[in-house]
């Protein structure tokens, strides 16, 4: 917390909405859209999954429709999909930036729309904080006639080229306020989306679906998803220190970076005119040149009680997803092997970075 959110709350409480509506939820989603700039309708869920399962229903996918997805991505940021009963398509990730890998989407769209098989939708994943490459994707989607979902989950406060930022592509975005990304409201999620319509739908399938009268009237189903009043104000005093913890993120990746400048250590790259988040710092370790894996470093700061995870384990590698189609040559496969995220709080002091970096340096020094 940044100190800003109590004084946010205690407005909630005395406006006396303790609901899932009130002004403090009218302001963020107002705030947000200030923020990422353009023209632009939010909408204030439950959690990031809630926005993606509405963005997915609002966009038309139904049983059976075909969704191309990245591989490397967060179960959040997939079992929507099987929700609606879609048949996800896995994708690899591109070396240069660690995100969707555009050429090989586009070889496939081509081969796809010989034999009619044009996917319902398409889900980029900013993955780690990085943005995709919107434009290009934005074209393909146009011209494939496909609809173009981005998870921006894991991006909020980065930018693409230009400044255009995470959040504000295709479709529709979605965006979390979990508790463990840049900001959070607890829990929480938004839809952002340029067309009015969707986002009309959103709030009412987001509260029950309910039809205008004065009994309740339904002509279709919905679901319990409309953001918390009280949230929405934590969120909105997060909002004022969001750019703050955007900087400190990248200070701290760069420290990371200086620190294991050496062969056989790698950070998520960062193609030109790009600003990532740095959400978390991410790295992949090559045990045959450094003499250390991601596990033996993993383990090593476990003992510190101090806590890294391995980059996400690809979709396509899931027992749940065995035999989906993967296209691809493993470089998702070969980041889980390898990588890892270091500790990345924005409240992280630099004494305690400069532990992990101990620790880290003391492995890879035992074996040089
Ligand atoms: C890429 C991605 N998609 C979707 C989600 C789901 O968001 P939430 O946890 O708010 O449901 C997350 C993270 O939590 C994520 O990292």
């Amino acid at each position: 917390m940044s100190g800003h959110e109590e004084a946010r709350v205690a407005d909630a409480f005395a406006s006396k909405f303790v609901a899932p509506l009130g002004p403090q939820l009218d302001a963020f989603e107002e705030r947000i859209s200030e923020y990422l700039a353009g023209d632009l309708h939010c909408v204030g869920l439950s959690s990031g999954s809630a926005a993606l399962h509405l963005a997915l229903r609002i966009a038309g996918i139904e049983r059976g429709d075909e969704v191309w997805i990245s591989s490397m991505t967060f179960a959040g940021g997939i079992f929507p999909v099987i929700y609606q009963g879609g048949t996800p398509r896995f994708f690899d990730l591109d070396p240069a930036s660690w995100t969707l890998h555009i050429d090989r989407l586009e070889e496939e769209l081509k081969r796809a729309r010989r034999v009619n098989r044009i996917p319902k939708a398409i889900i980029p994943t900013d993955l780690y904080g990085q943005s995709v490459e919107l434009d290009r994707l934005e074209a393909l989607a146009s011209e494939y006639g496909t609809r173009l979902v981005v998870d921006s989950a894991e991006s909020l406060g980065a930018s693409f080229k230009q400044g255009r930022k995470c959040g504000t592509g295709g479709d529709v975005s979605i965006l979390s306020f979990n508790g463990n990304k840049i900001i959070t409201t607890s829990g929480g999620g938004m839809l952002v989306t340029r067309h009015k319509k969707w986002a009309d739908e959103a709030r009412f399938l987001a509260t029950q679906a309910r039809d205008a009268a004065p009994h309740y009237e339904h002509s279709t189903y919905g679901y319990n998803y409309r953001l918390s009043n009280i949230c929405a104000a934590i969120g909105l005093g997060q909002m004022e220190v969001l750019d703050d913890r955007v900087a400190r993120r990248r200070e701290i990746f760069e420290r990371y970076k200086t620190a294991f400048y050496r062969d056989g250590i790698d950070f998520m790259p960062e193609p030109d005119g790009y600003r990532s988040s740095r959400w978390l710092t991410a790295l992949i370790i090559d045990p045959a040149i450094t003499g250390v894996s991601r596990e033996d470093i993993r383990l090593r700061l476990l003992e510190f009680k101090i806590e890294a995870r391995p980059l996400w384990k690809p979709m396509h590698m899931q027992p749940l997803f065995s035999g989906t189609t993967y296209h691809g040559q493993g470089l998702d496969e070969r980041l889980f092997d390898r990588g890892l995220c270091l500790p990345s709080g924005s409240d992280m002091t630099n004494e305690q970075q400069d532990e992990v970096i101990g620790h880290i340096l003391d492995l890879l020094d035992a074996k040089n």
